[in-house]
C-alpha cells in the first residue's frame, strides 16, 4: 500500500480494484524485490503475463512513483513545502519505526525493560527520549503480561513529544480538548504521577469509551471524560485550566507511514474546511485556560496550513490575549518518526 502506484505501473495496470490486479501486483512486487520465483517454460505454452524489466527501472528513476506518491498528495506537498517536500516525500515512504512509551505510573523504562526481556522482547532505549523504548522485529507486543498489566502503550517517538511539551505538572487540572481514544491523555496522566484532574473530551462517545478502558488497564484514577455536544460543555471551563491540549482534526499527512491506505484514500474531503474548522477550535476551546495556563495546538501534518499558518492567524486575532512560547514541526526525516507539528502559547490577559 505504501507503493501502490509504483507496482501498478511495473503491472501495467491503471487501477487496483482491476481484476488482474492480484496476481499481477505481486508478481511485480516479486520481481522488483528480486523474489520471483523462476517461472519454467512450457513448450507451446505461453505465460498469461510477464514483467517488462525496463519498466521496473522507468519506475525507480521516477521519483514520484519511486516515493509511492499520488499526484493530489505530491502536488500539495509541492505547493506547501516548496523543496523540502521531496525529503519529506521519500521519509514517508519508508515503513515505521515501532516504538513504546513507558507508563510512568508503573515504573521507569529500565525496569520495562527488564519486564519485556524477561518475556524474551528485546528493545533498546531511544536518546534523549525520556518515556520511549523502540522494539525491533514482528513481536507479539499486545500478547506480553506488561502490555496487559498496563506497563506500556505504543506511541510514535514524535507523538511523545507533545505531552512533554505541554508539561502539565501533578496538582494541576489538564484539559485534553481532542482527546479521541486517548493516546495523549495517558501520557499525561503519566506525567502527572496521579494527581490532580484530568478532563478528556471530544465529539465522539465511543472514543472517550475506548478511553476510559485504556486508563483502566494503566492504572489512572484521576480522569473524568466529557462528551462535546454543544458549546456549553466549553464555555462551563472558561478561564479555569493550567494546560489544554488541542490535539485538533488533520489530514494526517505526517502519520502516512502508520496508515500507508490513506494515499489512496484521504481520510480529508476539503483541506480549507478541516483549517476552518482546527481554527475554530483554536480560538474557543483556548479560552479555557486560565491567565498564566498554557495551550499546545498539535497536529499529526506536516503542511504549513495546518500548522505555523494557523498559529500566527490565531496570535494575530486574540487582541494579545495569549503569546507564542515555542513551536516546533518534526519532520519525518528528521528522527524517523511520523510527522507532527505543535505550538505552546501562553494565556497572558
Ligand atoms: C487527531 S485526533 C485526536 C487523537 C488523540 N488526541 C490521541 O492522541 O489519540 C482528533 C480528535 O478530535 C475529535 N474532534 C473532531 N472535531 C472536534 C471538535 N469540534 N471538538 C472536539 N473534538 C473534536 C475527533 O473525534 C478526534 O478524536
Amino acid at each position: 500500500m505504501r507503493r501502490l502506484n509504483f507496482y501498478l505501473y511495473i503491472a501495467e495496470l491503471d487501477d487496483a480494484a482491476d481484476i488482474k490486479a492480484p496476481e499481477r501486483l505481486l508478481l511485480a512486487w516479486l520481481t522488483e524485490q528480486g523474489r520471483a520465483p523462476a517461472i519454467k517454460k512450457t513448450k507451446g505454452k505461453k505465460p498469461s503475463f510477464s514483467i517488462d524489466f525496463r519498466r521496473i527501472r522507468q519506475a525507480q528513476e521516477d521519483p514520484q512513483l519511486n516515493d509511492g506518491c499520488p499526484e493530489w498528495l505530491d502536488n500539495m506537498g509541492r505547493a506547501q513545502l516548496g523543496p523540502r517536500w521531496a525529503t519529506e516525500r521519500a521519509a514517508l515512504a519508508q515503513a515505521p519505526l515501532r516504538y513504546v512509551r513507558v507508563n510512568l505510573l508503573k515504573g521507569s523504562r529500565e525496569q520495562l525493560q527488564q519486564q519485556l526481556k524477561a518475556e524474551q522482547i528485546p528493545s533498546e532505549l531511544v536518546p534523549n527520549q525520556p518515556d520511549a523504548l523502540i522494539i525491533r522485529g514482528d513481536v507479539p507486543l499486545f500478547r506480553s503480561k506488561c502490555f496487559q498489566d498496563g506497563w506500556f502503550e505504543q506511541q510514535d517517538l514524535g507523538s511523545q513529544h507533545i505531552a512533554r511539551l505541554l508539561a502539565p505538572l501533578p496538582g494541576m487540572l489538564t484539559v485534553d480538548a481532542c482527546a479521541g481514544t486517548g493516546g495523549k491523555t495517558l501520557h499525561i496522566a503519566a506525567l502527572m504521577q496521579n494527581k490532580g484532574r484530568i478532563i478528556a473530551m471530544d465529539i465522539e462517545q465511543r472514543k472517550l469509551d475506548q478511553l476510559r478502558k485504556r486508563a483502566k488497564r494503566t492504572g489512572i484514577n484521576n480522569l473524568e471524560t466529557r462528551l462535546i455536544e454543544s458549546s456549553t460543555q466549553i464555555k462551563r471551563l472558561r478561564a479555569s485550566a493550567d494546560r489544554v491540549l488541542l490535539d485538533v482534526p488533520c489530514t494526517g499527512l505526517g502519520v502516512l507511514r502508520r496508515n500507508p491506505e490513506a494515499k489512496w484514500n484521504p481520510m480529508f474531503t476539503d483541506l480549507d474546511q478541516l483549517c476552518a474548522t482546527q481554527q475554530d477550535i483554536l480560538q474557543r476551546y483556548s479560552k479555557m485556560a486560565k491567565v498564566g495556563g498554557e495551550v499546545v495546538y498539535a497536529t499529526c501534518s506536516i503542511l504549513p496550513q495546518e500548522n505555523e499558518e494557523q498559529v500566527a492567524h490565531f496570535l494575530k486575532n486574540c487582541s494579545g490575549a495569549f503569546e507564542l512560547v515555542e513551536q516546533v514541526t518534526l519532520y519525518p526525516s528528521m528522527f524517523n518518526s511520523d510527522g507532527f507539528y505543535m505550538a505552546k502559547l501562553k494565556r497572558t490577559a
